[in-house]
């Protein structure tokens, strides 16, 4: 009766332990990376592969309109953004310096839309972002 009842009670803990250290929808920035990347595959079937160099530029770069990506989350991605509007301080972009990154696809499908259409006035094409997040991935800290 008494080890029947431990049984439960240990089932029921390792269960809450799950619950609070695994968030239902959290994901490794690989994982995100893996799911851009099957998008891109949809997307194009000539579909290549991503490339830092590629996403490296891509984020240094203006696109016809005043920012790039790198105007709030700085030339170096491992160190503090700043709002170029706002002035807000943004915590740094990359992963290895900011363990929250690309872990939650609610926040990274919300900036991601938010963000390219400020800077492109359209949307990011999964080429484009699993590009961006390949280099950020290479960012040391
Ligand atoms: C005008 C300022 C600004 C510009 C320009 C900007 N961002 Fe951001 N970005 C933010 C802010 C503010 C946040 C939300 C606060 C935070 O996450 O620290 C954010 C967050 C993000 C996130 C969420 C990442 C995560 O998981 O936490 C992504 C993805 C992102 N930005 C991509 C981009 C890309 C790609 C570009 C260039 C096309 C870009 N941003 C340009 C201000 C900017």
């Amino acid at each position: 009766m008494f080890r029947e009842f431990n049984v439960t009670l240990v089932l029921a803990l390792v269960v809450v332990a799950g619950l609070i250290s695994a968030p239902a929808f959290a994901q490794t920035p690989e994982e995100a990376l893996a799911s851009i990347q099957s998008d891109a595959a949809k997307a194009n079937s000539g579909f290549k592969g991503f490339s830092a160099a590629r996403g490296e530029s891509f984020f240094k770069t203006k696109h016809g309109n005043e920012w790039s990506c790198a105007s709030c989350h700085t030339e170096n991605p491992s160190t503090l953004g700043k709002h170029a509007k706002t002035g807000k301080v943004i915590r740094p972009f990359a992963p290895s310096a900011n363990a929250e990154r690309f872990t939650d696809p609610s926040k990274v499908a919300k900036w991601f839309k938010r963000n390219c259409n400020d800077v492109l006035d359209r949307l990011c094409t999964p080429q484009e972002k699993g590009d961006v997040l390949t280099y950020l991935l290479t960012v040391k800290k």
